[in-house]
């Protein structure tokens, strides 16, 4: 999936609603900064956890964010312009200009999902932490994201369709492995579980209900068929029938 254009700024709507708050909370919780510190954010989006870090490691420290989409960069520098110590690098996670230990902390939320080789990605993690520091990554279990309230078959056309929308269904399930295999030692995980029965303007179902719907037409799928399945979540949402349900895990460890 590419994050520019209308997918963009759907994507910056899930960041800024409940879910997208409850999970950079999780993220600054376990990155444990200092002031001084210098953080990188692999797939920073529109700058949401930059502005966090660069706020909590002050003007001494610097807070680096990385995305290849212009439109998410765009936004993330108009989110962090008053901050002198943030940069913002356009490139990809498997081959970033920085120096090797270089970073006192790496973030990355829900990105490693999005890249084919993340042992490339890893890689490169590995390459820029110093010795004794934190990686904190968020991936989903998308299997788990889930719609309900609408018919039965319908729903799992709508879903089928969303498969393909990343490489990785059920990453953090692997990370531990993969992590150990790039020299990440001492790995917990955390489960960043919700579910909402709403669809309110602050509620991620809203924001995700439209990227499903707008991913299920690119896919193929009827546009008639996709408005069927919205009308029916509207109509179960006021019956009191309706939920979304998504399970973001926190995977973390340090360097040797
Ligand atoms: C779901 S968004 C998450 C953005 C941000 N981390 C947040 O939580 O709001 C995924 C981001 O990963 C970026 N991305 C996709 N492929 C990437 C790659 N190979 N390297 C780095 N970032 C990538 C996208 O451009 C997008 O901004």
């Amino acid at each position: 999936m590419k994050f520019e254009g209308s997918v963009s700024l759907l994507q910056q709507k899930m960041a800024g609603s409940s879910a997208g708050v409850a999970r950079r909370l999780a993220v600054m919780s376990a990155l444990n900064l200092q002031v001084g510190n210098a953080v990188l954010d692999v797939g920073c989006g529109a700058g949401h956890l930059i502005e966090d870090i660069g706020l909590a490691v002050g003007a001494s420290g610097k807070a680096f964010g990385l995305d290849p989409s212009e439109t998410q960069l765009e936004a993330a520098k108009v989110r962090c312009d008053v901050l002198r110590n943030v940069e913002f690098l356009c490139g990809m996670a498997n081959n970033i200009g920085l120096a090797n230990e270089s970073c006192d902390a790496i973030a990355s939320i829900q990105t490693l999902d999005y890249i084919d080789d993340v042992d490339a990605a890893l890689a490169e993690v590995a390459r820029l932490l110093k010795p004794k520091s934190n990686f904190v990554n968020v991936s989903v279990l998308w299997d788990n994201f889930k719609f309900y309230g609408a018919d039965d078959k319908l729903n799992n056309i709508i879903h089928e369709a969303f498969k393909s929308h990343c490489h990785h269904q059920m990453l953090p399930m692997e990370l531990p492995g993969r992590l150990a295999k790039h020299g990440i030692s001492n790995i917990r995980t955390e489960s960043l579980a919700f579910v909402m029965t709403q669809r309110h303007e602050n509620s991620p179902a809203t924001y995700a209900e439209m990227v499903l719907a707008n991913f299920a037409i690119s896919q193929g799928v009827e546009e008639e068929k996709v408005q069927q399945w919205r009308f029916q979540l509207e109509q179960a949402e006021k019956e009191g029938r309706f939920g979304f349900t998504s399970f973001p895990v926190l995977t973390m460890g340090n360097k040797f």
